[in-house]
């Protein structure tokens, strides 16, 4: 299966979600193909320090400024797992053209929803001429994790009335583990097993991965 994990925005966590996927999906013994579309290239700095690091388990990496790389496998049994944002419009509509489904990380703001909003009509225009249209879920990233912001749930109640787009009941807080866990070359779960940011992963995963 090949899942894109997109939006418009930047900083929305494309990438920390991709490689968080990425090693989990490996522990549980898949094959995993990351293919890193953004000239940002944070995928591939993170999996470099997986590797000098020597970390297990380890997936494969490929990535590419342009488009699809010629020797990415069209037809494959592995999990496919894309990064890309517009930085790289060309890999961007490719990815979305041949993904089976999209994954949007959205952060709890009025502009990121209005974001998602017009990506769907970015994507309906690059799968237009497709029969089969992939599935296309969001969820809320960095949400606030002080009860008392209601930015979150407000966020979060707009994008389950988009259409087109099923909303994934599982938040990921704005947590410190995200980031510490990243800079050194680890899932979340990793680092700290027993951390909130890891059970929110963990409970994400799982969803995502029946
Ligand atoms: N849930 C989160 N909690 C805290 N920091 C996060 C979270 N998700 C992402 N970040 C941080 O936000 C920044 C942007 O994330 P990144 O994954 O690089 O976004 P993108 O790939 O969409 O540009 C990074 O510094 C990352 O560590
Ligand atoms: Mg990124």
């Amino acid at each position: 299966m090949i899942t894109v994990i997109g939006s418009l925005k930047g900083g929305t966590g494309k990438s920390t979600v991709a490689f968080n996927l990425a090693v989990w999906l490996a522990e549980q013994g898949k094959q995993v193909l990351a293919l890193d579309l953004d000239p940002q290239e944070t995928l591939s700095d993170v999996y470099d320090i997986r590797e000098e690091e020597e970390i297990e388990p380890t997936f494969e990496l490929m990535k590419s400024k342009g488009g699809i790389p010629k020797s990415f496998p069209k037809k494959t049994r592995k999990q496919v797992l894309i990064d890309v944002g517009t930085a790289n419009m060309k890999g961007f509509k490719e990815a979305l053209a041949i993904a089976h489904r999209i994954i949007v990380p959205v952060p709890p703001s009025q502009a990121d929803v209005w974001s998602t909003q017009r990506f769907l009509s970015i994507i309906s225009g690059a799968t237009a001429s497709r029969k089969k249209k992939p599935e296309l879920l969001c969820f809320i990233n960095r949400a606030d994790t002080h009860i008392g912001v209601r930015e979150t749930d407000e966020a979060e109640q707009a994008l389950f009335q988009l259409d087109g787009i099923k909303l994934i009941p599982a938040r990921l807080g704005q947590r410190t583990m995200f980031r510490r866990s990243f800079s050194e070359g680890c899932a979340v779960y990793e680092l700290e097993p027993s951390g909130k940011a890891a059970a929110e992963f963990t409970r994400l995963a799982k969803i995502l991965y029946k």
